[in-house]
């Protein structure tokens, strides 16, 4: 994410519209993996649960309190892949460097099992295919560049995590995917054809931020291809797609969502307010200026992250569709008072409107994993596993 969208619409919806809209959405939301038990799902019966209740028999059926579904009846396997997936974190720096460790780090196995053990059920494995593959047709893709994907993947399913692969940092500017798509469209077909075997817990998010140089027309084509040839290998998989504008969550609308497709995920990403996440960040201009500024959450500071979550809310209800907050997160050079103030409540917002999130990112410039001091940065750790 690179700038703040000068024109965000803020659009308001209180919680009884919400429901009220989801009521309405109820039969089409069943159909759709049961994500309506999820939107109603108190956040408390998340607690691990010894055992299911016995059946009350029908005679003192009226005399029984009713009684919470336990976390556990939406994390069966049978349940969809999105309603599996509740918290994550992006291992951010490594596989999307130029080429893994020049950006100081490099995936170990370890990590997967601390990561699960801490409480995250998911992990978002950001990738730089495109230096990885030919660039002249077959696109063909660097097998020793396979195997390691194919290892750092392998552990994440060892470790019982759910794992998203995306094509993160393709091209310089997103318009060169629209006035040329056939190479991205031959690298997904390579991927899509690699993992076809790989179970469910594999989810694949087609691109990430496509920037400013793309319309959302032209982003709705290339989506439609990347679509295309991923379901000719995977017509089942679970795939998420985002908006322009750096995946912004005012975008969503202007995606073309296909009507027929039950495994398609939405995505979005939260940096807002920019100035204050970003600070001192070396890849975001001007970012120097920006030192030292807080957030305290006050009234206004969380209205206005209220108010973008159910814009977004609002979309996924209208359209029946699972929404990913793909990415959040505060650069280090931010306090991190502010930072852990800062997570908590995004996080809170996200699982208040049921968004599955992924932190961005695990052990670099926004860690939430300390790699020399093998511990977690516990104040991060507790605003996003309390
Ligand atoms: C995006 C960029 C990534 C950056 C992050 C935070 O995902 O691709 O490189 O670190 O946003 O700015």
């Amino acid at each position: 994410m690179f700038i703040v969208c000068p024109w965000v619409l803020a659009c308001k919806l209180d919680s009884d519209n919400l429901i009220e809209l989801l009521l309405e959405k109820e039969e089409a939301m069943l159909k759709r993996l049961n994500l309506l038990l999820l939107f109603f799902l108190p956040l408390s019966a998340c607690a691990p649960q010894a055992s299911l209740p016995l059946e009350p028999r029908e005679t003192e059926l009226a005399a029984v309190e009713p009684t919470p579904i336990p976390a556990t009846a939406t994390i069966q396997p049978e349940a969809g892949i999105p309603e599996r997936m509740r918290r994550g974190v992006n291992l951010g720096n490594a596989l999307e460097a130029p080429n893994e460790g020049e950006w100081g780090m490099y995936i170990e196995q370890e990590y997967f099992d601390l990561i699960r053990e801490a409480g995250f059920d998911f992990v978002r494995i950001p990738i730089r295919w495109d230096g990885h593959a030919g660039e002249s047709a077959p696109y063909s893709l660097d097998p020793a560049f396979f195997a390691r994907v194919d290892e750092v993947l392998g552990w994440a399913l060892e470790s019982d995590l759910i794992v998203i692969i995306n094509v993160h940092h393709y091209a310089s500017q997103s318009a060169e995917v629209a006035l040329s798509p056939e190479r991205l469209v031959a690298i997904w077909g390579q991927i899509a054809e690699h993992y076809q075997d790989y179970p469910p817990e594999v989810v694949f998010e087609l691109f990430n931020e496509p920037d400013n140089t793309i319309s959302a027309s032209q982003w709705n084509a290339v989506v439609a291809q990347l679509l295309n040839v991923v379901r000719e290998s995977n017509p089942e998989r679970e795939v998420v797609i985002g908006g322009i504008f750096w995946n912004a969550f005012d975008q969503l609308k202007f995606l073309q969502i296909p009507a027929d497709d039950e495994h398609l995920m939405a995505t979005f990403h939260y940096y807002h307010p920019f100035e204050f996440t970003h600070q001192g960040a070396d890849w975001a201009e001007g970012s120097e200026a920006w030192l030292g500024r807080t957030w305290d959450g006050s009234q206004e500071e969380k209205a206005q992250v209220a108010d973008d979550f159910d814009q977004v809310a609002r979309w996924a209800a209208e359209h029946n569709l699972p929404v990913l907050l793909g990415e959040f997160g505060a650069y280090s050079k931010a306090d991190l008072a502010s930072r852990a103030r800062w997570t908590a409540y995004i996080r809170e917002q996200a699982e208040l409107k049921q968004f599955p999130w992924a932190y961005w990112e695990f052990a670099a410039g926004f860690g939430v994993y300390d790699r020399q001091a093998r511990d977690w940065n516990n104040a991060l750790k507790e605003a996003l596993l309390p």
